[in-house]
């Protein structure tokens, strides 16, 4: 499989490096004992700086963590031991402290706090920022892998790395020199991901057999615990009508299709809908408050 492209089954050649690098990346979840030089891990954060991002505001910062003990910490909080085992841990946050800081300097108005405008290009700029820092790592032999649970955490992790006002933690990326080359994981084709002109929905039947084989045609074994799950987040997610209806799926079928699994059982669909004023709140906390409307200064 080397030098070529595994695109719907048909095998054409890499036209260079970036792109066999871009279609051979994964994520690394194991890295060897060895700590990044210092010169790879500048050149890596330099490229992640230089990447594209909105008016050229940079609107975002990354905490650099290289302290074992942090990184212990980090691992716990989010119950994932490799956390732990990166050369370097990266936060990467939102940040319109430092616009504030300038106007503030620079005797100019500020809104950024208040805008979703600026809070929607600056979420892009902080991820653009870091898949760029991927990219450059994968390049120079490193490994990486991104860690989402800190939403779970944020309160926690503001605190552990001190994160002030007007500075809000989106994605912690693990960064190390990988144990084994990743392997390349399965993706919907340009055939489900780029629509010609307008958007268009694809066939049900295509859809579903697409991501059937995707997920390589897993079929999970039903248990009665598993059985229990789902119809517990089928019952809250759309009532009990449904819950026998997916439960039914499942028993006629023999098993628990990749989907069901999906959202029945990894990203139960129920709690991941919940909580959504928490999160608002702990924003508004940190200074953030654009999902408010915003009124002009009144004397
Ligand atoms: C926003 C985001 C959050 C992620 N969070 C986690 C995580 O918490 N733990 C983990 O092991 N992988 C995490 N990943 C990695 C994905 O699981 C991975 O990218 C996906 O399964 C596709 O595999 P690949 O990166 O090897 O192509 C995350 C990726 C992204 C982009």
């Amino acid at each position: 499989m080397e030098d070529t492209i595994m695109s719907n089954q048909q095998s054409i050649g890499y036209p260079n490096e970036t792109i066999k690098l871009l279609h051979e990346r994964g994520s690394v979840r194991s890295y060897l004992d060895k700590p990044i030089e210092p010169e790879i891990l500048d050149a890596v954060l330099k490229a992640g700086i230089h990447a594209p991002t909105g008016g050229n505001l940079q609107s975002y910062s990354i905490i650099k963590i290289e302290n074992k003990e942090t990184m212990g910490k980090l691992a716990k909080l989010c119950w994932q031991d490799f956390i732990g085992e990166a050369a370097v841990d990266l936060i990467f946050c939102i940040d319109h402290r430092r616009h504030k800081r300038l106007a503030d300097i620079g005797v100019a108005p500020h809104t950024t706090y208040h805008s979703f405008r600026h809070f929607w290009v600056s979420f892009q700029d902080t991820i653009i920022a870091a898949q760029n820092i991927c990219t450059a790592a994968d390049a120079l032999g490193l490994g990486s892998c991104y860690i989402g649970t800190i939403l779970e955490h944020f309160e926690k992790i503001i605190e552990m790395c001190e994160i002030p006002e007007g500075v809000f933690p989106v994605v912690l990326l693990c960064l190390g020199y990988p144990k084994t080359k990743p392997k390349v994981t399965n993706k919907f084709g340009l055939e489900i991901m780029v629509h010609d002109e307008t958007y268009a929905d694809i066939p049900d039947e295509n859809l579903f057999v697409a991501y059937t084989e995707r997920e390589n045609h897993r079929q999970l074994e039903f248990t009665d615990e598993r059985l229990s799950r789902i119809r517990n987040v089928c019952t809250r997610a759309h009532g009990e009508a449904f819950a026998e209806h997916c439960v039914g799926t499942i028993k006629r079928n023999g098993y628990i299709n990749p989907v069901q699994y999906r959202f029945g059982l990894h990203y139960e669909a129920d709690e991941m809908a919940m909580g959504n004023t928490d999160f608002l709140s702990i924003l508004e906390k940190m200074g953030f408050d654009w999902f408010k409307e915003w009124h002009p200064y009144e004397e």
